[in-house]
């Protein structure tokens, strides 16, 4: 199981401070929402934040763009130290280059869909994916609800990935609490994504410990 932090729920006063706090967690991953003002109604920070923070962690560092011209950023944020780098699938008729391009780049591939947009949009790149990021709020804000509808469409990645003999993970992201990551990973899910239930607490440590009980006791 990966827990993944999202920094967005971080303080970012001192954001050098909160990477290195996430490093020494015991999470797997730091997740790094990227927003323009355009594809999401906020914006949140760039290349240069993260090329800042990237020698505080030794975590895979999981760069999730929720931008409208991603082609542009690929490059800058895989300099900056990206790991993984996830588009959305929403930008249509780019995916398949977007997707060359972060191989090219030496990068994973994680693709995500919203929660308004049908599996049926992810399944013809299955194959060519090492993440399938499942958006369980609408993006651009932490700390909203959970969409409890999306448990299904965890159902359905899991059930795909079984018949088809992939091995891509199944990530859940937004409104994700300790017991919510329970239900997911019942459902399949195998990533955690959280930004509030994580960095929003004072003892981060304690916070991804429990969550991973929790995720492991399903
Ligand atoms: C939302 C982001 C999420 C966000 C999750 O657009 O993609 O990664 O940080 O935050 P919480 O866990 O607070 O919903
Ligand atoms: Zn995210």
């Amino acid at each position: 199981m990966v827990i993944a932090p999202s920094l967005l729920a971080a303080n970012f006063a001192r954001l050098g401070v909160e990477a290195a706090r996430a490093d020494r967690s015991g999470a797997d991953w730091l997740h790094l929402d990227i927003m323009d003002g355009h594809f999401v109604p906020n914006i949140s920070f760039g290349p240069a934040v993260v090329k800042t923070i990237r020698p505080l962690s030794r975590l895979t560092f999981d760069v999730h763009l929720m931008c409208s011209r991603p082609e542009i950023l690929l490059e800058p944020f895989a300099k900056a130290g990206a790991d993984r780098i996830t588009i959305h699938v929403e930008l249509d008729g780019q995916v398949v280059p977007l997707i060359w391009k972060i191989r090219s780049l030496g990068k994973q591939v994680g693709l995500s869909l919203n929660p308004p947009t049908a599996m049926a949009s992810v399944e013809p790149y299955l194959d060519r994916i090492d993440s399938l990021l499942i958006m369980t709020v609408n993006p651009g804000f932490g700390g909203q609800e959970f969409i409890t509808e999306c448990l299904t469409k965890v159902q359905q990645a899991a059930a795909w990935r079984e018949q088809l003999g992939l091995n891509y993970r199944i990530a859940v992201d937004g409104g994700v609490d300790d017991a919510i990551a329970a239900s997911c990973a019942q459902a399949g899910a195998d990533t955690f994504i959280c930004g509030t239930a994580l960095f929003g607490q004072p003892n981060l440590k304690a916070a991804v410990a429990r969550m991973r009980k929790s995720v492991n006791a399903r």
